[in-house]
């Protein structure tokens, strides 16, 4: 079918996996209350169940590359989304806690894959002049998921049917597997197999029909110079790459997001939003305002640059992390809780224009195509690492600084990811991957 050759139907489609990537990690949250009462857990084995997802993905993304580059970028994805089916299942029909726990570590395992491969699809099939755009369509979808999860966490949350909110997930993981099985293969992981000739038909079909001579030429004459050993990834042309990947990956979590993300409702509880409903509204508004100024980035990414919506959303971070913690010194003042949810919605919406979209699109940009898989993978990996750490150690901290230490020690890091966008992350934006060196 014609459609199917669309770059922004494909785009679209491949998209469906940052969908479940945003659902499965955001639905524990809501869920977790429940399958508590219902298991009679104690305090560790709720973080166990919690944190066996980003576990997964770190284990997934780590091998991810042997799979992306083996069988191509398509077939991995194919992976992930069968892994989706099986372990939503088997985590909604958990009759014990450890069925619970494994089925969650493979649910990350596929979140792992797809977290990595789906960018990777996106930026290796898209034109140039509209790539920002169309990898970021990846990160819009990780934010519609987050919100869906909260709404039908918060619609399922009066029968506590948590095996519904952990099984739903079953139906966009169901249809991301039929699509994959209509989409064309990424044409650069077919010219790295030496396959030209079905790249080139793939490439003249998402290009409608333009000229796609000089795109292919390019490509091989990027590959005829590249190096596929992976030690070559710590070679001087190959380096600065890594590091951006590197430090984007390490940055986007050590700002903080996913305390956020994961514990809203527990620290609307601490800035004096009482009850229940009171909390839930004040969390729907964060999933809101987060897909909102994803949606805004869209098209800022290809025209104002990564680079400075980079810098202007993260100095609108750190600016928010700083007076926050602030607001939590004087927290006795009325005024106190309307600032602390100020700063929040702020330094979200400040995320979502660069940090959020631009950590996943640059990413998947840097390398060169030999090493495109295992640079991924290291950084990805390394990003679900922080993650774990950032969000596994944000309940003993509130502990014991206090919300203010806490928050001003995000903000501290928020200031040195902001001076090392200036002095290393290089503008990438209407370059051809092939164009983008070091
Ligand atoms: C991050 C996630 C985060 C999400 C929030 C993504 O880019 O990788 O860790 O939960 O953005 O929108």
């Amino acid at each position: 079918m014609k459609v199917f050759q669309s770059v922004y139907f494909v785009s679209g489609l491949a998209a469906i996996a940052g969908l479940l990537f945003g659902y499965d990690t955001g639905v524990i949250s809501g869920a977790i209350l429940f399958i508590r009462q219902d298991f009679g857990l104690p305090p560790g084995e709720i973080g166990l169940i919690v944190s066996a997802v980003l576990i997964g993905a770190l284990v997934g993304s780590a091998f991810c590359s042997q799979i992306t580059d083996r069988i191509g970028r398509k077939g991995s994805l194919l992976i992930a989304a069968i892994l989706y089916v099986l372990s939503s299942t088997s985590s909604a029909l958990s009759q014990g806690v450890v069925e619970l726990i494994a089925s969650r570590f493979f649910l990350g395992i596929a979140i792992g894959i797809s977290s990595l491969t789906a960018p990777l699809y996106l930026a290796e099939i898209a034109p140039a002049k509209l790539r920002g755009l169309l990898v970021s369509l990846n990160q819009l979808a990780i934010t519609i998921g987050i919100l869906s999860a909260y709404g039908i966490a918060y619609a399922l949350s009066a029968d506590q049917a948590w095996r519904w909110m952990l099984g739903i997930g079953v139906i966009p993981a169901a249809i991301l597997g039929i699509a994959l099985l209509m989409l064309p293969e990424s044409p650069r992981w077919m010219m790295l197999k030496g396959k030209v000739d079905q790249a080139r038909k793939i490439l003249s079909k998402l290009r409608s029909g333009a000229d796609i001579e000089p795109e292919i030429k390019e490509i091989e004459h990027s590959l005829s110079h590249e190096k596929a050993n992976w030690k070559s990834l710590f070679s001087k042309p190959v380096r600065p790459a890594l590091v951006i990947a590197m430090g984007l990956a390490c940055f986007q979590q050590t700002t903080g997001i996913n305390t956020i993300i994961y514990y809203a409702p527990t620290i609307f509880e601490k800035a004096g939003f009482g009850t229940a409903s009171h909390a839930i509204l004040a969390t729907v508004s964060v999933g809101i305002i987060n897909v909102l100024f994803t949606i805004i980035s869209l098209p800022l990414l290809d025209r104002i640059g990564r680079r400075p919506l980079l810098i202007f959303g993260m100095t609108g971070m750190f600016l928010s992390l700083a007076i926050w913690g602030l607001a939590f010194q004087v927290g006795n003042l009325e005024a106190f809780r309307w600032v602390a949810l100020a700063c929040m919605l702020v330094y979200v919406a400040c995320f979502a224009i660069s940090l959020g979209p631009i950590m996943w699109l640059m990413v998947s940009e840097v390398f060169p195509l030999k090493l495109r898989g295992i640079g991924t993978s290291i950084s990805i990996c390394a990003q679900w690492g922080f993650n774990f750490l950032v969000s596994g150690t944000f309940p003993s901290l509130l502990h014991a600084i206090g919300p203010s230490y806490t928050f001003w020690l995000y903000a501290v890091l928020c200031l040195a990811g902001i001076i090392f966008v200036i002095k290393k992350v290089p503008e990438t934006k209407g370059l051809s991957l092939e164009k983008i060196q070091f």
